[in-house]
């Protein structure tokens, strides 16, 4: 299914939930939508699934305008964010619930009911869990008989709201590429709800992200991960460390910062900010730069260290611990740092909420 959504907004009482989607899927695609708590994640799913609706916008699905379709007649499979399997059901007729409580004209019969059952039963590897209740299953496999629940009516549109929210990372990984597997077998369109990165860009062949009731960016993985599209993305894309910069003939500067790593832009000139992952900071030692180690943490693979600026301001360094020569960056020692990456905004203006901030001016790359 092509689902087109334009203009989409939702408020609850005096809040914002949806502030105006614009939004293409295509027919088979995986989508991922990534957000911090409250962006606004779980009210848009529910508006495409029917059980709330928008003030004001579109919402269309291959040309059908779902606004004016009952939830029960948008034949979607949805996995909530708390989902419950029916604790006194067996997995069996968990699985089955979806086609019994059909209207009777559209009711298979029990027989062909059963067989579809047993397939699903075997496609999502859980024959020998049939007939135990819910309360005697793992959670791995009691979201995958959430998600069976959901694929039994054979949806086009298959909704999942951070369906694997409460496992344990490994169980996570093998549980996304067995839904990757679903996906791919079932042809259907999927939106995956999530607020981990890394779900996100391994499950989705394309990842929206939101905040603040706002679709910041919609891309791929890479794109996201290197050219963020607001402050908020880079912020939440892990570029924590935000550094004072001016703009000069198309290049940053600051006293202590070494940027030769970033390539030159057309850019105008003034005050801006530039957004760095504490991993892309390599403090170089430098007895002029008032930069100093005030603190240094191994966790084994890495060294993380607090860097101060002689103004009070503050940043963080992630090293390879074995790359580094451990007497140079010792705490009390001054540093320049050299940074290999990092996407530079315009100042943002005081007062001024960071959903404000418009356009970047420019995104640099490591010239490496
Ligand atoms: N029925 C409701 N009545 C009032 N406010 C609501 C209602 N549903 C959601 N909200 C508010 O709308 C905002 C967005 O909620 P939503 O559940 O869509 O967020 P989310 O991105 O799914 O968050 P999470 O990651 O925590 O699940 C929140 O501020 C929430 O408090
Ligand atoms: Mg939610």
């Amino acid at each position: 299914m092509a689902i087109s959504i334009s203009g989409l907004r939702k408020r609850f009482g005096q809040t914002d939930v949806l502030r105006g989607l614009e939004l293409e899927i295509t027919k088979g695609e995986l989508v991922a939508l990534l957000g911090p708590s409250g962006s606004g994640k779980t009210t848009l799913l529910k508006i495409i699934a029917g059980l709330e609706w928008p003030d004001t916008g579109r919402l269309e699905v291959d040309g059908e305008n779902w606004l004016e379709l009952a939830a029960q007649d948008r034949r979607i499979g949805f996995v909530f964010q708390h989902y419950a399997l029916f604790p006194h059901m067996s997995v069996r007729d968990n699985l089955a619930f979806g086609l019994t409580v059909r209207p009777r004209a559209q009711r298979p019969g029990k027989a062909v009911i059963a067989a579809k059952v047993q397939e699903l039963l075997h496609f999502l590897q859980i024959t020998h869990l049939a007939d135990r209740f819910p309360g005697q299953l793992s959670g791995g496999q009691r979201q995958r008989v959430a998600l069976g629940r959901a694929l039994a009516i054979e949806p086009k549109l298959l909704l999942l709201d951070e369906p694997f929210g409460a496992l344990d990372a490994a169980i996570r990984r093998d549980l996304r590429r067995w839904l990757r597997g679903v996906h791919e077998a079932t042809g259907s369109t999927t939106i995956f709800v999530t607020h981990d990165q890394e779900e996100a860009f391994e499950l989705a062949d394309r990842v929206v992200v939101m905040g603040e009731g706002r679709i910041e960016q919609i891309g791929h993985a890479d794109t996201i991960h290197d050219h963020p599209a607001s402050p908020f993305v880079a912020r939440f894309m892990g570029a924590t460390v935000e550094l004072p910069v001016t703009l000069q003939a198309g290049r940053p500067e600051a006293a202590g910062l070494d940027l030769q790593a970033l390539a030159r832009r057309a850019l105008p000139d003034g005050p801006a900010t530039l957004f760095v992952r504490p991993e892309d900071i390599r403090p170089v030692p430098d007895s002029a730069a008032p930069w100093r180690i005030e603190s240094r943490m191994s966790n084994g693979a890495h060294l993380r260290l607090v860097l101060r600026h002689a103004t009070g301001a503050e940043a963080e360094a992630d090293i390879p611990r074995r790359a580094v020569q451990a007497e140079a960056l010792a705490p009390g020692a001054s540093v320049r740092l050299r940074v290999e990456a990092g996407a530079i905004f315009p100042a943002e203006r005081q007062g001024t909420a960071a959903t404000t901030v418009s356009q970047p001016i420019l995104k640099l790359e490591s010239s490496k």
